[in-house]
């Protein structure tokens, strides 16, 4: 049994199919007789590409590894997508497929962004942060050395195909860190979601997959809702970035290595709570709740001593969402009820990154 939501965008849409097995045969008359450059990692290719290659016989196909790791989501692992898609002669009307996590569906996404200015791929997310978030939207990039995310494109794939069973072979601490990204559904403007992850913990952590499928089903349907109202974030779309211009800051802090990125996020939504607090915007209360959310989970809820809260306020400053030098966070006026704040001053941020150690 699969379910299927449709992202309605004006003038396209796309589905996103969630399954227990790798089942392209919905696409088999877009991808028939095409080339297809399959773009994954030394970490995953090993476990699913022989898979996916039997699924997928009405195709030519081709092979893309990239070494593993955020650290290599970058203008040179870019360049090596391009340079297979050149060797193999992909052409407009031909294929992409990321099999991977958040990095691969980002990187692969925008080669299929670039290449001849745009062509189709297809998203087959292996994490839960890519399956819940990173693979829907469009969103697609690389990152710069002075910033997380700097270069890219909105480019809407063709379909995003979710296998749960892939979550099986995920390391706990990578599947821990995708909860902190359906966490902020909660922040933004799901709070009943926030007693849903509570009573469903054990489900949670022990891999059901009932309860995996309907995690997966109902964060898809709070992406798409806020997607489909704002394709390019010119306002509400916004929303999805609660805790991460903390968190894209703790990131690069610490070279990429300190934090995974659902865990940068978890602490960020704790920082933006904070800051909501002493801005006077909520109750001390609101941090309260995440951070018992986040600990129930092992998230991580505390700045370890060693990072300065002046660094992150610096790299803060080359955020996408600062605007003629004047910060904008998302804020929260309660628990579902995200917002965005401008002007906030840097002595603010760095009082309340101070309160988060
Ligand atoms: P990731 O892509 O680095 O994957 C995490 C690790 O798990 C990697 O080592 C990967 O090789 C491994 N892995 C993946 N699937 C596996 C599986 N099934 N079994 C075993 N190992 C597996 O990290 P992520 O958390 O998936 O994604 C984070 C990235 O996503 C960040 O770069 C972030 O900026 C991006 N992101 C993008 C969006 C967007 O809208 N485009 C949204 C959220 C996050
Ligand atoms: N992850 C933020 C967005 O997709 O807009």
């Amino acid at each position: 049994m699969s379910d299927h939501i449709q992202i309605n965008l004006g003038d396209h849409q796309y589905p996103l199919i969630i399954n227990n097995a790798f089942n392209f045969s919905c696409l088999s008359k877009r991808l028939q007789d095409k080339k297809v450059l399959l773009v994954s990692n030394e970490t995953v290719a090993p476990l699913y590409l022989d898979e996916i290659k039997s699924a997928l016989p009405f195709c030519q196909l081709f092979e893309c590894i990239l070494p593993d790791g955020e650290q290599h989501k970058n203008l040179l692992s870019w360049e090596l997508i391009l340079n297979s898609l050149a060797d193999c002669g992909l052409t407009r009307t031909d294929v992409l497929i990321s099999i991977g996590g958040g990095v691969i569906c980002d990187m692969t996404g925008f080669a299929a962004a670039s290449w001849m200015r745009g062509v189709d791929f297809i998203q087959v997310p292996t994490t839960l942060l890519s399956q819940i978030d990173a693979s829907i939207g469009g969103k697609t990039g690389i990152n710069h050395p002075r910033g997380k995310n700097l270069i890219g494109a909105f480019h809407q794939p063709l379909a995003v195909m979710i296998n749960t069973t892939t979550l099986q072979t995920l390391p706990q601490r990578e599947f821990v860190a995708g909860i902190g990204e359906a966490i902020k559904y909660a922040g933004i403007n799901q709070p009943d979601f926030a007693h849903w992850l509570s009573d469903n913990q054990t489900g949670i952590m022990s891999l059901d997959d009932e309860v995996l499928r309907e995690l997966i089903v109902r964060c898809c349907r709070f992406k798409a809702d806020l997607v489909e109202q704002d394709e390019k974030e010119q306002g509400i779309r916004a929303l999805l970035n609660l805790g991460h211009t903390f968190g894209h800051a703790l990131e690069a802090a610490t070279a990429y290595q300190g934090y995974l990125h659902g865990e940068a996020v978890a602490l960020g939504m704790v920082m933006a709570a904070e800051l909501s607090f002493q801005l006077g915007f909520c109750d001390s209360e609101l941090r309260k709740t995440l951070e018992r959310l986040l600990r129930g989970f092992k998230l991580p809820y505390r700045l370890k001593k060693s990072i300065a809260a002046e660094q992150l306020v610096e790299l803060m400053r080359l955020d996408k969402k600062v605007q003629s030098g004047q910060h904008r966070l998302i804020l929260m006026k309660g628990l579902g009820q995200a917002f965005i704040a401008k002007g906030i001053e840097e002595n603010d941020i760095l009082n309340a990154i101070r309160a988060c150690v």
